[in-house]
């Protein structure tokens, strides 16, 4: 059976977005419980302004909460030098920079042009790999922009070269407002896949429209084996007007294992992480799944 890789990305992308600021112990009870549903890819944090995102100003002590050397991998994400000098202090084995195809976005998001944000990320790239850490690289706004609208595959499959190059060894293409459908999917597919190799992309899909889950299933007969996704479908980008959060684990887990691949993930675990997150909000979760299953 296949095995699909899934970064769970809502303790970093999920939370980002949350009016309410969680306290450190309850993120921490949050990455360990999907830890034990079998998740090992866990963004745990990020290491930017904490001016410009409050909510993961406590991912110094999220980090020194976990054991990074239990065989999980908790990436973080990392806009700068500053952002990989806190990640190593704290023994960070992966992090995450980010980019975007979108000028407007990227000013928006890192308050720099796209051209200055890749050449911020040269030295972080080569210090990290000096010091053996993994980076993976994200490319935002891949099938629309906020504030741009329509952006060319031309431009994704760029700034995804760009990072390759640079040494980022997988990239997810993010549909930051989750404006993409099937045929994008396929269309942005076929363009970046002509600079980075098919094994070396992850999807990245926000649900804003109820796409998430028809565009996997078409980045999966692509040849896409590596998807990003958020327990409860929380999250969003603070800088994306309009996006919602992404699309939920445990649909992804359901889908996927149905179609006849492994995800190494327990659904009934995950679904009462989805309710303990939820709960942990006030709200009900965004996944459909966890709803029809209950607590
Ligand atoms: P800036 O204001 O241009 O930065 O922000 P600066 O270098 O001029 O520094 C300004 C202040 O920030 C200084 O502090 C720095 O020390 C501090 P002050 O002297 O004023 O007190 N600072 C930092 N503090 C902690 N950690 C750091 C750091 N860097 C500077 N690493 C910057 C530029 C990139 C820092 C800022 O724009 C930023 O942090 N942006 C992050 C925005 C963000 O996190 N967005 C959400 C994540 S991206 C996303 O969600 C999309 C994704 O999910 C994929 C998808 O869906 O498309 C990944
Ligand atoms: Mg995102």
């Amino acid at each position: 059976m296949p095995t699909i890789k899934i970064v769970e990305v809502g303790p970093r992308d999920g939370l980002q977005n949350e009016a309410v600021q969680l306290n450190t112990a309850t993120k921490l009870e949050l990455i360990q419980r999907l830890a034990a549903s079998g998740l090992r890819h866990i963004e745990a944090g990020a290491f930017v302004s904490p001016r410009w995102v409050p909510q993961m100003a406590d991912s110094l002590a999220v980090l020194q909460g976990l054991d990074l050397n239990a065989g999980i991998h908790y990436p973080v994400l990392v806009p700068n030098e500053q952002g990989l000098e806190r990640a190593l202090a704290v023994g960070v084995r992966e992090i995450a920079v980010f980019a975007a195809a979108s000028e407007t976005f990227s000013q928006k998001n890192i308050n720099s042009s796209i051209a200055d944000s890749l050449r911020r990320f040269e030295p972080v790239l080569q210090r990290a790999q000096a010091e053996h850490i993994q980076v993976r690289g994200y490319v935002s706004c891949v099938l629309g922009c906020p504030y741009e609208g329509k952006i060319a595959p031309a431009q994704v499959a760029a700034v995804a070269a760009s990072l390759t190059a640079m040494g980022c060894y997988e990239i997810s293409l993010g549909d930051t407002i989750g404006v993409g459908t099937p045929r994008a999917v396929k269309a942005l597919l076929e363009v970046v896949s002509q600079h980075v190799p098919m094994a070396q992309l992850a999807g990245h899909f926000h649900d804003t429209y109820g796409m998430a889950l028809a565009n996997i299933h078409t980045a999966l007969q692509a040849g896409i084996m590596t998807f990003d996704s958020s327990v409860a479908g929380l999250g969003g980008c603070p800088y994306a007007r309009g996006a919602s959060g992404n699309v939920a684990t445990e649909d992804v887990v359901y889908l996927l294992e149905n179609e006849g691949y492994a995800t190494g993930v327990n659904l009934a675990d995950l679904v009462q992480t989805a309710w303990f997150i939820a709960d942990a909000l006030g709200r009900t979760p965004a996944s459909r799944l966890s709803r029809v299953l209950g607590r």
